[in-house]
């Protein structure tokens, strides 16, 4: 770990211009700057850089972010890989430290599960190569199905000896920790104390993970699987997660890059079989249907995914489910299915590498026509089914906008029409509607700034007049985002001679809860931070080590900076200017917060009033005075400064 002295040193040094203006040509504007999105493609500039805030934004594809996220983001670095690039960059000696014990105890493991893979590896690997009964059962298995030894030393494949513990033995006897094992699932805890080999007589794949270290493995039974299952994998622990696993990435991952392709395939053998045959740029996903996370490692690489699977497989549909969230994504999927009983690892060996290369280049299949295609044969002559269709492959259409292709989504409509042999301009008006309906459903869950960015156009002076009615109408979650953007910006200053503001707004709040859960924990933990006297603002929550929470703090500070504008102003326009607004700024966001909890509670006593009996009633009654009390304390004091 890097110690908070040499972040602190390194985030000093941070001249986010100077960082982002190496990847992205900026030009000034403003207090701003402005440049072509690196993260997607687009002729007209939305990407936007705040030196003053050390935060980007991108208003064409939404990414946001502060020097490190960019970093991490375009370079594919870790967090503390970009720390490092940045202090190498400004020449800043790096200082390690002790974590903290539960991180301490986390790395331990992960460190130790590590080497103990690495050590079943080479035993497996030892197994199948020199022992008597490895060579005749599992090597030859191996070759017989047409694998080459140089591959099997590339994948490292090994072989678990049948006998009951011959692994286990070797690890007791390597002084492994003997609690620890049975996470690594190499072995198997039995009658309480004894453990044994979990992958008897079974071939080893080793799964690597992108930097090449052993995570975890795949386990085949030789020959057919009768009783037991055909594959045993790793299970959950610190360094295995299923659905983070793409097997053969470490091997893949440069010809990925090198073509702008990754072939997706299902199985271990299919990726070793592949790779034989010249094919590289492929990895395996287990089976299942794609996670997202799966798909993140594979856009780190490449924008263009094919799918290579048996045609006859009742879960090709399952996994092409999870897709649309692709085409989100802003990949391209092709799909190539195999014909009847065979998979990527028989075909390729039955047509051999050349001709199973033109097989799948002829073959691709686009995956929205080919989902069409699908869903057509199924609904026959059902004329409902027909329509649903239509807008369910409207629906899809409108997800690709992101890409800003337009030709590409030209392209598409006229395909589809034509293969639902419906009129061209009626599927494009219904996929704008679509679209539509999606921006105006993500402008509502904008934050104030961002949606005032949309409809700068055709703001009118009388919008200005309505501001606290605006403010109101906005969901609550503003009103709580507000509050920690005050927090963040101005916590540590003073509210009076004995107050800050966080020492004030944590009494004011102090009765009332945010329904956001995300931003209730960070509000929570900006409080622990605060009461251990540490002095947490904006900038110390932009390089927190947890991505959600810095993504959050960007998403509730970015140009949300100019949110107070509509009372600023008001401010302004009572002749005081240029002085510090932080003041009413805190006052405004902690009252327009109570009173937006205050109307809810309103209503739901109202609600309560309907269906109460007369002795509850009473006791509503004082409620609802109670209430109206409050409400309009704060309107008035609200009132004082906005409505004036
Ligand atoms: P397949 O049954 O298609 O196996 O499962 P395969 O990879 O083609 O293996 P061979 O060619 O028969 O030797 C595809 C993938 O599904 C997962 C494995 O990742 C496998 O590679 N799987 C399958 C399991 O995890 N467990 C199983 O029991 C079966
Ligand atoms: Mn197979």
């Amino acid at each position: 770990m890097i110690t908070p002295q040499t972040i602190e040193q390194i985030k000093n040094r941070i001249d986010i211009i100077d960082v982002v203006g190496e990847y992205v040509k900026l030009k000034k504007r403003g207090a701003n700057y402005l440049g072509l999105c690196p993260f997607h493609n687009e002729k007209t500039p939305s990407f936007t850089v705040s030196p003053a805030k050390e935060i980007y934004k991108c208003f064409g594809c939404g990414k946001s972010g502060n020097t490190i996220t960019f970093l991490m983001e375009h370079d594919k670095l870790s967090y503390t890989e970009a720390l490092r690039w940045l202090a190498s960059r400004y020449g800043i000696e790096i200082e390690e430290t002790e974590v903290s014990p539960e991180q301490k105890i986390q790395q331990q493991t992960s460190d130790s599960l590590y080497i103990i893979n690495n050590f079943a590896q080479n035993f497996f690997n030892d197994k199948l190569f020199n022992s008597d009964e490895g060579k005749l059962i599992a090597l030859s298995y191996l070759k017989e199905r047409g694998f080459r030894e140089d591959i099997i030393k590339k994948f490292q494949l090994g072989y678990n000896p049948s006998s009951r513990d011959e692994l286990a033995a070797s690890l007791i006897q390597h002084q492994f920790n003997k609690e620890l094992l049975p996470k690594t699932g190499l072995v198997v805890v039995r009658n309480e104390t004894e453990l044994v080999d979990n992958y008897r007589n079974r071939i080893i794949f080793p799964i690597h993970n992108a930097t090449g270290k052993i995570i975890g493995f795949g386990a085949r039974v030789i020959g057919k699987a009768d009783k037991a299952p055909k594959y045993i994998n790793t299970p959950e622990n610190e360094i295995y997660s299923k659905s983070k696993v793409l097997y053969g990435i470490y091997f893949s991952r440069v010809a990925i890059d090198k073509f702008n392709e990754c072939l997706l395939v299902e199985g271990y053998t299919d990726v070793v079989s592949l790779y034989q045959a010249g094919i590289e740029n492929v990895v395996a996903s287990g089976g299942t249907s794609l996670t997202a996370d799966q798909l993140r490692i594979i856009k780190k690489y490449t924008n263009n995914l094919t799918i290579i699977y048996d045609g006859d497989t009742a879960g090709v549909k399952a996994a092409l489910r999870g897709l649309d969230m692709a085409l989100e994504e802003g990949l391209n999927v092709r799909l190539v299915l195999i014909p009847d009983k065979e998979d990527p690892d028989s075909y390729v060996l039955k047509l051999g590498a050349e001709k199973f290369k033109q097989f799948v280049a002829t073959n691709k299949k686009d995956f929205i026509l080919f989902q069409l295609e699908i869903m057509l044969q199924e609904a026959g002559n059902d004329v409902t089914q027909k329509s649903e269709i239509v807008n369910h492959i409207a629906e899809t259409l409108s997800k690709i906008d992101k890409t800003e292709d337009f030709t590409k989504l030209q392209d598409y409509i006229k395909q589809c029409a034509s293969l639902l042999k419906i009129d061209e301009g009626g599927l494009t008006n219904l996929v704008n509607k679509f679209k539509r309906d999606k921006i105006s459903k993500e402008e509502k869950k904008l934050p104030f700034e961002e949606a005032n960015y949309f409809h700068q156009q055709n703001k009118s002076t009388q919008q200005n007049e309505d501001d606290a009615n605006w403010i109101l109408l906005q969901q609550d979650e503003q009103q709580e985002r507000n509050v920690l953007r005050v927090l963040l910006e101005y916590g540590i200053k003073n509210w009076d001679e004995q107050l800050t503001m966080a020492d004030y707004i944590f009494s004011e709040l102090e009765q009332f809860t945010f329904d956001n859960q995300q931003l209730d924990s960070l509000f929570n933990e900006y409080k622990t931070q605060y009461q251990q006297g540490l002095q947490p603002d904006t900038k110390s929550f932009l390089y927190h080590p947890n991505t959600d929470i810095r993504n959050l703090v960007v998403s509730i500070t970015v140009f949300q900076h100019e949110l107070s504008l509509n009372w600023d102003k008001k401010i302004e326009g009572l002749n005081i200017a240029n002085r510090d607004t932080s003041h009413q700024d805190v006052l405004m966001s902690v009252n327009f917060f109570k009173l937006k909890k205050i109307k809810k509670m309103f209503e739901e006593n109202q609600r309560d009033m309907e269906h109460a009996t007369s002795d509850e009633l009473i006791k509503l009654i004082e409620i609802h005075k109670h209430l109206k009390e409050i409400e309009k304390e704060l309107t008035r004091q609200l009132g004082a400064v906005i409505i004036k």
